[in-house]
């Protein structure tokens, strides 16, 4: 596959993206990647997770509908660029299937390697960067930083309502905390639990300041 084609067009539906899912996300979701895949892949399959890396928020309805790509366009940009018909259902399937939202009332079976994308992501969620980036798209929504409103429980999130207005904070307890437990590879369950654990010591510096009493 020519793969720096398939980045520069990843790279550059994501450039202007002022949601948190920009190229800078795209391009730290493929150093998790490299971080935690295992050694023996061949180049065809480190191919695919490069690819789906950067290209997993190029579809996603959470951005701007102007710069949101289609499934077919993507399949159009990987077949121009030589990728096998394997990489390309691959990458597609991935791509379509990784995301939390879409993983709340289904369980998506992914293969290794959309495993090891979908971890990439995942830790990109939490920590230092994790906090940021859902402060950032907080604000991007209006979103309160908190408020008064109890979390949603799991049982409650769909589909349907999993995007309607929640504070930042409620998104910890909603979404962030609970990716520990959806990891699927050794090294994004060790990586992830580091990170939980300074987001959870955050929150409790968090409390400690916003205190009244
Ligand atoms: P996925 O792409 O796996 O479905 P999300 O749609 O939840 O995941 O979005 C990815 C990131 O966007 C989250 O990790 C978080 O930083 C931010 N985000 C999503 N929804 C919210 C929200 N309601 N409040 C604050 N941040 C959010
Ligand atoms: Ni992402």
């Amino acid at each position: 596959m020519n793969i720096d084609a398939v980045k520069d067009f990843a790279k550059n539906v994501l450039k202007d993206d002022a949601t948190g899912h920009d190229w800078q996300h795209a391009l730290r979701v493929e150093a998790n990647a490299h971080k935690i895949a295992p050694h023996d892949l061949s180049n065809e399959e480190i191919e695919i997770i490069r690819a789906a890396c950067w290209l997993h928020d190029t579809i996603d309805e959470k951005i701007a509908d102007d710069i949101r790509q289609t499934p077919e366009d993507v399949r159009t940009v990987l077949k121009e660029n030589n990728a096998t018909a394997y990489q390309i259902e691959e990458i597609l399937y991935i791509i379509q299937n990784l995301s939390f939202s879409k993983n709340l009332e289904t369980k998506h079976e992914l293969s290794l390697m959309g495993q090891i994308a979908q971890d990439a992501d995942r830790l990109d969620a939490v920590g230092a960067i994790g906090i940021a980036r859902t402060f950032y798209f907080g604000g991007h929504k209006g979103s309160p930083i908190y408020d008064e409103v109890e979390p949603r429980s799991q049982e409650e999130l769909t589909v349907a309502n999993y995007r309607d207005e929640t504070s930042v904070i409620n998104h910890f307890y909603e979404k962030l905390l609970l990716l520990e437990d959806t990891m699927n590879t050794e090294a994004g369950i060790r990586e992830a639990k580091k990170r939980i654990d300074f987001m959870k010591a955050y929150l409790e510096q968090f409390y400690h300041e916003i205190s009244t009493s």
